[in-house]
């Protein structure tokens, strides 16, 4: 008998909005799959390369960083930065042979509730049908990492 995959999904969240999207989302008693790990940072400005690959080394099978909508950043434009480094990060993890298709970039405010329920269904079917990630241990192992 072959057991179940059920993917690990680590989600960076901004502490003003998608962590309190996701609240909404628990006090609205709107339902969603329970394989999401919430660590909330102070903006999405804070996400750096290497929060992102610690994630996939200690065993997460994808990841999610949200944060405020375009203009309602608290800190102003951390949410800009987030994005723009996430053009540079993607062309790093890409070269590093990293699938990039297993990092999700979204914006949930307040709000959302509802959003935030959906995204997180949708991130982990994605990454369900992608199957378990391995790629990093094996570079680990093969002294890259
Ligand atoms: Fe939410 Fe900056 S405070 S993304």
């Amino acid at each position: 008998m072959t057991e179940k995959f059920e993917p690990k999904i680590t989600a960076f969240v901004c502490n003003w909005c998608t962590y309190a999207g996701a609240d909404l989302t628990g006090t609205s008693r709107i339902k969603y799959q329970s394989n999401v790990r919430v660590l909330r940072v102070p903006c999405t400005g804070r996400i750096d390369f290497m929060l992102l690959m610690k994630a996939f080394q200690k065993g997460t099978d994808g990841v999610i960083v949200s944060g405020c909508h375009p203009n309602d950043c608290h800190y102003t434009s951390g949410n800009y930065h987030a994005r723009r480094r996430w053009m540079v990060y993607k062309d790093l993890m890409d070269f590093m042979g990293v699938d990039t298709n297993r990092v999700t970039f979204s914006w949930v405010s307040a709000a959302e509730g509802a959003r935030w329920a959906q995204l997180v269904n949708e991130v982990t079917d994605n990454i369900r049908n992608l199957g378990p990630y391995a790629e990093y241990k094996e570079l680990a192992v093969a002294g890259i990492e």
